[in-house]
């Protein structure tokens, strides 16, 4: 039972690339072998753990999950992000050949999304099988603290015209209403309430034309609900990735943390620290090669 303050540590994009993909999973030994060794209580993979929408790749990392027995519901979380639910190129060639109608590509998406959440369902609800999906909470009770995660998927279906690198976000009504619905909110009383999503609620934000059409491609489209919605579960912190760089920022008094891009620089990730008074500090940390 970890009794003082409890640490998790937060990785984002790793964009693995089938088992010929070395460096990468190796470094996730590295990582894995430091969040054991060091104490930490809970690991949060924060989407784009493949870098093509291969199951394969979701597989090496519930491989190294398990060999380092973080493959458990109160040691790990996952969630999807774009590239694990969009292959780009199969898109556009169904859609040319087909034309098939957006309600059906929705249906084929969404089955994605039920897909990813079936493979990973231990880390959802703690058993191996079923067919829970997102949103998801994750209450752990330790010793000093209670920790809600909040976890909600904000990958956007691929449309040629308004999200055509599949690259934007949204998070659907029905899941934002689930977590705002009376139960929900007694449940996470006296809980340190931690949103998890894929994609950032900021990206550059300048007014350089260039900057935003990149925005265009990559925001959450309804990020102003999503804020919404954390300020009624009342959440301190939001953990995301998918815009690959390592940064915290505030807004409205919510603390959001990008766990950066594991894909270029596999040795850096976050880490947070929530103590028995429900403070928090976090930072950024670099493994020395030498720590192997
Ligand atoms: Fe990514
Ligand atoms: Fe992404």
């Amino acid at each position: 039972m970890i009794k003082d303050a409890v640490k998790i540590a937060h990785i984002s994009d790793l964009h693995i690339s089938g088992v010929q993909d070395r460096r990468q999973i190796d470094s996730l030994d590295r990582l894995f072998d430091h969040f054991n060794t060091t104490g930490y209580a809970h690991l949060v993979i924060s989407g784009d753990l493949s870098n093509s929408a291969n199951p394969g790749d979701w597989k090496i990392i519930r491989q190294k999950l398990e060999s380092h027995g973080l493959y458990h519901w109160d040691k790990t979380t996952v969630i999807p992000g774009n590239h694990d639910l969009i292959h780009l190129e199969e898109e556009m060639r169904f859609y040319n050949a087909l034309n098939p109608l957006p309600r059906v590509r929705k249906k084929a998406f969404d089955r994605r999304v039920l897909e990813f959440c079936i493979f990973f369902q231990e880390l959802i609800t703690g058993e191996e099988g079923g067919d829970k999906g997102v949103p998801f909470i994750k209450i752990i009770n330790y010793s000093s603290v209670r920790i809600a995660l909040a976890v909600l998927n904000s990958v956007y279906p691929w449309y040629p015209r308004d999200n055509p690198l599949g690259a934007r976000g949204y998070i659907s009504p029905g899941q934002l209403r689930a977590l705002g619905s009376e139960s929900v909110l007694k449940s996470l009383k006296d809980c340190v309430v931690i949103g998890i999503c894929h994609h950032a609620y900021k990206v550059y934000g300048t007014d350089s034309p260039i900057d935003q059409a990149f925005d265009w491609t990559m925001e959450l489209k309804n990020r102003d609900e999503f804020l919404e919605s954390m300020k009624i579960i009342h959440a301190k912190l939001v953990l995301h990735g998918h815009f690959h760089r390592f940064q915290n920022y505030e807004v409205n008094g919510i603390t959001f943390i990008n766990g950066g891009s594991f894909r270029y620089h596999p040795l850096c990730f976050s880490e947070l620290v929530i103590d028995g008074n429900e403070n928090f500090t976090q930072q950024f940390i670099t493994l020395n090669q030498k720590n192997k």
